[in-house]
């Protein structure tokens, strides 16, 4: 039970978006990729969707090869994802948008929702029921009835999350999701996306701050213009003197010697 990323390469003309780049999301673990502004990070989240094709390499869920998937059969089967520009209708209320997660979970057919047979009206209840925890979760309640397009784009991409985890997906993909957050926001992001993984759900995210990186990641893969520069825990990464200086800057390098006495 995983997503493997196996050695995909993905190319824009002239451009290697990404090089023979392979990684493994499992259930209850936090993956997280980090690297510089074009390394290649969404490229990766889209090859996993299906919204980019691979040159070479593959993609698999759950031992099924995903080549000629649609994204839509992937939704299905389990993959929730966040953009890192949200896409949204700016009239569409909070409460509506975090039910909106609820769609491809509905078995009540479309005729007996229409005709609001007793078995689609239960699944309604049990939907909204679920709804307002996840709102509630993500301290959105007070918001519901506010249109996205009133809210910040921090706030916006919080109902996304709040969104794909409604969802309750076996896998899901977090594209910068703390960027615009308070540190309040960041610190509930963080708190909900170790429960999340907690149940057993599989998670990619991509992140820059490292602290948050730190407290959060399983696993670190380190993207450097398409390919995979290192990858490891924290621990490993803060080890190697290339990492530090390139990511964290001489003043996290200074605090570590002083720290290492
Ligand atoms: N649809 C596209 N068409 C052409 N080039 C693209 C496309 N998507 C990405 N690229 C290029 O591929 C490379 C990797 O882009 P990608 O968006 O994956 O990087 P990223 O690590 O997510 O960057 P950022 O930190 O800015 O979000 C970049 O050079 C980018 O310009
Ligand atoms: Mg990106």
């Amino acid at each position: 039970m995983t997503i493997e990323v196996s050695n995909a390469s993905v190319r824009f003309g002239g451009v290697v978006a990404l090089n023979g780049v392979s990684a493994t999301i499992e259930p209850g673990r936090i993956v997280t990729v980090i690297g510089p502004n074009g390394s290649g990070k969404s490229t990766l989240f889209n090859t996993i969707t299906g919204m980019v094709i691979p040159v070479s390499g593959s993609v698999s869920v759950d031992g099924w090869n995903l080549e000629g998937v649609p994204t839509h059969r992937r939704i299905s089967a389990g993959i929730a994802r966040t953009f890192q520009t949200p896409r949204f209708d700016p009239h569409v209320r909070v409460e509506e948008a975090v039910l909106c997660g609820f769609y491809p979970q509905v078995r009540a057919g479309f005729l007996s929702t229409l005709l609001r047979l007793p078995t689609a009206e239960k699944e309604e209840d049990t939907f909204r029921e679920r709804g307002e925890k996840v709102l509630a979760d993500f301290r959105l309640s007070s918001l519901r009835h506010m249109a996205l397009g009133e809210l910040p784009m921090g706030q916006v991409r919080l109902v996304e999350v709040a969104r794909a985890i409604a969802n309750e997906p076996k896998y899901l993909l977090l594209d910068e999701p703390a960027a615009g957050l308070s540190r309040d926001e960041q610190h509930l992001l963080s708190e909900e996306i170790r429960r999340v993984a907690k149940s057993g759900v599989g998670i990619l995210l991509v992140e820059h701050n490292f602290a948050m990186v730190r407290a959060l990641s399983d696993n670190i893969i380190v993207l450097d213009r398409g390919s995979i520069l290192l990858e490891g825990q924290a621990q490993d990464l803060l080890e190697s003197q290339a990492f530090v200086d390139a990511y964290l800057g001489t003043s996290h390098a200074k605090h570590r010697e002083t720290a290492d006495g």
